[in-house]
């Protein structure tokens, strides 16, 4: 059986930021599809500049002594060589685009290729969005031809991982991935140029049109179709859209909210931006029940040339971004709390450029918790931050153990880790991938970074972290491709330099600090990508290149199966207890993280031995006392400044807090504090807190025409007020007091009802 693999022309295309809640396709697709180019461009230059030193300093998992200790594997050239494929591709075209189809079940990893073309006649495949993959193992894959003038569209569809291929034609042009439905892989959707929207409840045999001028098009949970509208004008006039939704796979829809500029899935959360009656500006509202009942989020209202971002979200909670107005690359990251509408100030000057269409935030997937992103300081520097507790605090990286500091700098004793991410690639700096990290790889990182000052960036370097981000080394000296195998016992690198042809892969099986060189051929290539698995769990890793004859180019894959370097399985001796987060191991609260604290079983750095496939990560949970940190400011409170004391506002004190949550009023009874989304402790503090339902309906649904909702100035506070439907006598109002910058980095921002 094969991997579907098929060649494309590159199309550049700038994706601009027109609408919130725009998918980052770079997160959403980078594991299953890559795809790799022949030539390179030119690197610019951008200037980090330093930050202080977290004083922070935390106890390393690694041997600072390690790097000088290697001691070499004896033997194992002979063994990888007799494990290493090459394939040669009769093909000159400009770039590979590589998509995984299977699990490990029956797939060559690479080791050969089938050519399809002659399964699919020859037809050109759609450059954008030419394959789909279907969801989970389904081993299903759709491939949409490339339109010819006024001839129709063909798509091949393989239920057996791309083995064989049935064509049919559909009757009509599409605009988009064909989307398959998470939950049953023979469901698709699609919208056609004409803004039409089909659906196929047959792997793509039969399709019926379900609604037409449809602008942007979601699977939500559990079957639901989500879709905005304009029953009269044009997808361009946002603002005027319909959210309708539908249940039955289009028969039935549901017009949901009315006066859209545009809606975003995560998590458990539909977020819509909604314009308010001054027209211009538009506010979130968010509904925790797939669409049928709304609450504003407390998050700024923006207008037309700013945007919102959804960065992460899961079933407990949201990372949104809030543009800046003005075009200046930056906004605020909010967290919320568990419903989605109470936000907290995050991080502020975060960087997320509207040309870019990118920013560095990154889920560090190897431990809960972790993330990282890059701000934009006020002299114009680009620095990394990161923050251990969910977005709570963020701090500059420590600056890696055996890291030097960049001589040039203005501060010399100001130096931190600054890490290559998104903004980097799309400045054309000389930074081959994103950050990596896997949930089964417990701790690990891999970056490309630079320490400390402002010009060290023209060649970055490989640093590691193996304890989730606290401490870093450097791992390899330069700009590598990178990836992980065996859950992380293994990991293997290739050195990016596209201008010189190369022979060697790198690899180590203590978590970056050794390395190895294995020379993989003895005719060099020049180097593109590397390829493995997506989950980290194979031995294979397919490196993707492409040689040069007198007469042509071709492109080769060289794949080496390590499963015989790591020949003998680990054994529960080859595993350590590592406690997570942890600095103090005196402190009876130390590794506490969101309420509790984790004890993983890792492999030992000196211990050369195969995880498997089946490799579970062990983990010991337990539960930690309640602190004021595992709180996060209720409704009607604020932080105090550097403090996690929350405060009442002052306006507020002797008022009854009642409020309007899924259509039904309530009166809160709230010391200030509201449990963190997804914390688990128990006992310690317990800030009172009572919601009281009054069993009166009440309608917080701005969506609906019958509300009124404007927006005013009084001094430098922007109040948005909105009148409920209840004949006027009752009020809802939201207080932005954003425009007061002072006033500390936690939003202060209270509903109120007045009767
Ligand atoms: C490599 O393969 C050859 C021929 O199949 C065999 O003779 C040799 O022992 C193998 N070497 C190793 C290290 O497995
Ligand atoms: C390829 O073309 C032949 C002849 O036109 C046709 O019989 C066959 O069904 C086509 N195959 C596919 C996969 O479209
Ligand atoms: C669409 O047109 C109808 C009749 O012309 C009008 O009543 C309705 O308000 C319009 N709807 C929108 C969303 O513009
Ligand atoms: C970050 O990644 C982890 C591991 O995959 C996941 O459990 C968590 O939900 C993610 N966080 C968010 C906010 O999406
Ligand atoms: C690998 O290649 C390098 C040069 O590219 C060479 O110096 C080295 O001896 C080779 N190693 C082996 C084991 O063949
Ligand atoms: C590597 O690929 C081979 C097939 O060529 C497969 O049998 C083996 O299971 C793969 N190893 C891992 C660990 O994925
Ligand atoms: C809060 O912390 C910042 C930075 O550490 C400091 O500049 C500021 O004075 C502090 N504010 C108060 C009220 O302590
Ligand atoms: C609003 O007032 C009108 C007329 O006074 C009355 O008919 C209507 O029932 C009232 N609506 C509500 C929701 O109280």
């Amino acid at each position: 059986m094969s991997t579907v693999f098929c060649c494309v022309l590159v199309v550049f295309c700038s994706v601009a930021l027109c609408r919130d809640f725009e998918e980052r396709p770079s997160i959403s697709r980078r594991s299953e599809q890559s795809m790799f180019l022949k030539s390179h461009k030119t690197r610019n230059l951008l200037s980090l500049k330093d930050s202080q030193q977290p004083d922070h300093v935390k106890m390393k998992r690694s041997e600072e002594s390690a790097q000088n200790q290697c001691q070499s594997l004896h033997g194992y050239d002979s063994t990888l060589k007799n494990n290493t494929h090459t394939y040669n591709f009769n093909d000159l075209s400009g770039s590979v685009s590589l998509a995984w189809v299977g699990d490990g079940t029956g797939v060559n990893y690479g080791k050969t290729f089938q050519d399809i073309t002659d399964l699919i006649n020859n037809t050109f495949i759609q450059t954008e969005f030419g394959i789909a993959i279907g969801p989970e193992n389904s081993g299903k894959v759709i491939l949409t031809g490339d339109l010819t003038e006024g001839r129709v569209t063909k798509i091949f569809r393989s239920v057996d991982f791309g083995k064989s291929f049935v064509t049919s034609e559909l009757p009509f042009h599409p605009l988009m991935q064909i989307a398959y439905n998470p939950r049953d892989s023979n469901i698709l959707m699609v919208y056609s140029i004409n803004y039409d929207l089909w659906l196929s409840e047959d792997f793509g045999a039969n399709w019926r049109k379900i609604h037409e001028t449809v602008c942007l098009v979601k699977w939500g949970m559990d079957d639901t179709i989500f879709l905005t509208t304009n029953p009269n004008g044009s997808c361009s006039d946002r603002g005027t859209l319909e959210l309708r939704k539908s249940l039955d796979y289009g028969k039935t829809f549901k017009t949901i909210g009315s006066r859209i500029y545009s809606f975003g899935l995560g998590g458990r959360f539909v977020f819509a931006s909604v314009m308010t009656n001054s027209g211009s500006k538009r506010m979130i509202h968010v509904s925790v029940d797939q669409g049928e009942t709304w609450d504003m989020a407390q998050l700024p209202t923006v207008g037309h040339e700013q945007f919102y971002s959804i960065l992460a979200a899961n079933y407990d909670m949201v990372f949104m971004h809030v543009d800046e107005p003005g075009d200046s690359g930056i906004g605020t990251i909010y967290v919320s709390d568990d419903r989605g509408t109470v936000f907290s100030k995050s991080l502020e000057r975060h960087l997320y450029t509207t040309t870019g269409g990118d920013t560095d935030f990154t889920n560090i997937t190897s431990l809960r918790g972790v993330y990282m992103t890059s701000v934009l300081a006020v002299d114009g520097s680009v620095q990394t931050v990161i923050t251990f507790n969910q977005g709570g605090e963020w701090q500059p990286l420590q600056r890696p153990w055996n890291g030097v500091c960049d001589s040039t700098t203005e501060y010399p004793n100001k130096c931190s880790l600054h890490i290559h991410a998104s903004y980097s690639i799309s400045m054309k700096l000389n930074v081959p991938v994103q950050p990596l990290s896997e949930p089964n790889a417990v701790g690990l990182i891999l970056a490309h970074g630079s320490v400390g000052g402002a010009v060290s960036v023209l060649s970055p370097d490989v640093y590691v972290s193996d304890d989730g981000g606290y401490t870093w080394f450097q791992a390899l000296k330069g700009p590598h491709h990178y990836a992980i195998l065996d859950s992380g016992g293994l990991l293997v690198a290739v050195e990016h330099n596209p201008s010189h042809p190369i022979s060697q892969i790198k690899f180590s099986t203590d978590e970056g600090q050794c390395w190895h060189v294995h020379n993989f051929t003895d005719d060099p290539m020049y180097f593109t990508g590397l390829a493995s698995e997506p989950g980290a769990r194979s031995m294979n890793v397919s490196l993707w290149g492409y040689r040069e004859t007198v007469l042509n180019q071709y492109w080769v894959s060289v794949t080496v199966d390590f499963r015989h370097l790591l020949s003998r399985d680990c054994q529960e001796n080859d595993y350590i207890q590592w406690l997570a987060h942890s600095s103090d191991i005196s402190d009876p609260t130390d590794g506490c993280m969101l309420g509790y604290k984790e004890r993983f079983l890792r492999l030992r750095k000196d211990s050369v031995c195969w995880n498997g496939r089946d490799y579970l990560v062990t983990k010991e949970p337990t539960t930690c006392p309640c602190t004021l940190t595992d709180f996060q400011c209720d409704f009607g409170f604020y932080h105090a400044e550097n403090s996690s004391v929350c405060v009442e506002q002052p306006d507020l004190i002797g008022h009854s807090l009642e409020f309007c949550l899924h259509g039904r009023k309530e009166q809160l009874q709230t010391s200030g504090y509201r449990k963190i989304p997804g914390d688990h402790c128990e006992g310690g503090i317990t800030p009172e807190r009572k919601e009281i339902d009054l069993s009166k309906k009440c309608v917080s649904n701005l969506l609906r025409t019958e509300l009124l909702c404007c927006s005013c100035m009084s001094r430098s506070t922007v109040w948005t007020a909105c009148a409920l439907s209840i004949n006027g006598s009752f009020l809802l109002f939201f207080r932005y007091a954003e425009l007061a910058s002072h006033l500390g980095p936690v939003l202060r921002r209270s509903l109120l009802n007045i009767r």
